[in-house]
């Protein structure tokens, strides 16, 4: 893969309605790998399960979009490149080192910075593309409703932090992570992964819809799901909301 491949097209809009639907859009123009679409202001912005994503000014609201040559239950495993691309970029630009809440999210002091939504568009056994969307809450206000589960990198830091210099930070580390990814040597995504999330032995509840499983996080195996110990037996969880216990 060549080096800088992810950035190698950074597209800047100053409002989109989301930017993974940006990234869908330019897809039909057979956009090239490594493409990023940044945003200022995000009026539809979209978490995980369809839920809203608030994306207003001095936040960093992003795109990208990959050709993975993996099979799409291999999928989670970008995500997880991503997230600690996110959590190393973090850590570098503020000395603050965030934890990642499986499989996705990126806390500090216990509560919400970052959140991927990585969509894929599959056939048969393939991923035909990847869209990885990246919200950081940098300097923007957080939403009164969201105060107690929420904080910005600003609150975090009590300083103005520079979203050029995160954004460079991440994309260079997610280059390097996706590198790592595609050659063969996800065993470094999955170390680097361990040592934001803490969560190996600890006792959790995971809520997937109406479903709700209680166990010993045990290991995330090489799909990165979780296994966990239920204590009749091992479950793996592919998705759905943790809580310690
Ligand atoms: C989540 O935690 O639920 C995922 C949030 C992902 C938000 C980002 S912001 C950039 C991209 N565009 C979107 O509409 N969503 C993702």
């Amino acid at each position: 893969m060549k080096e800088n491949m992810i950035g190698s097209k950074i597209i800047h809009l100053e409002k989109a309605p989301s930017t993974n639907l940006y990234a869908k859009q330019i897809l039909k123009d057979k956009t090239p790998e490594g493409t990023v679409i940044v945003a200022d202001i995000q009026t539809k912005g979209r978490g995980r399960k369809n839920r809203s994503w608030s994306s207003p000014k001095g936040g960093l609201w992003f795109s990208v979009v990959l050709y993975p040559n993996i099979s799409p239950d291999q999928g989670m495993l970008i995500t997880m490149a991503a997230s600690v691309s996110a959590a190393q970029a973090i850590e570098d630009v503020t000395k603050i080192k965030p934890v990642i809440k499986w499989p996705n999210d990126l806390l500090v002091n216990g509560k919400k910075v970052c959140g991927i939504l990585t969509e894929l568009e599959t056939k048969l056994d393939q991923i035909i593309y990847a869209i990885v969307g990246v919200g950081i809450n940098v300097n923007n206000q957080i939403d009164v409703k969201l105060k107690d589960i929420a904080i910005s990198l600003n609150q975090a830091t009590n300083s103005q932090i520079s979203k050029v210099k995160l954004l460079q930070s991440i994309l260079k580390c997610f280059d390097k992570n996706y590198s790592y990814f595609t050659s063969g040597n996800f065993a470094i995504i999955r170390d680097a992964w361990f040592s934001y999330a803490n969560i190996l032995g600890k006792k959790i509840k995971v809520q997937d819809e109406e479903t709700v499983i209680e166990g010993i996080v045990r290991d995330v195996d090489d799909n990165g799901y979780l296994i966990l110990d239920t204590g009749d037996g091992s479950t793996k969880i592919v998705t759905g909301d943790i809580s310690f216990l």
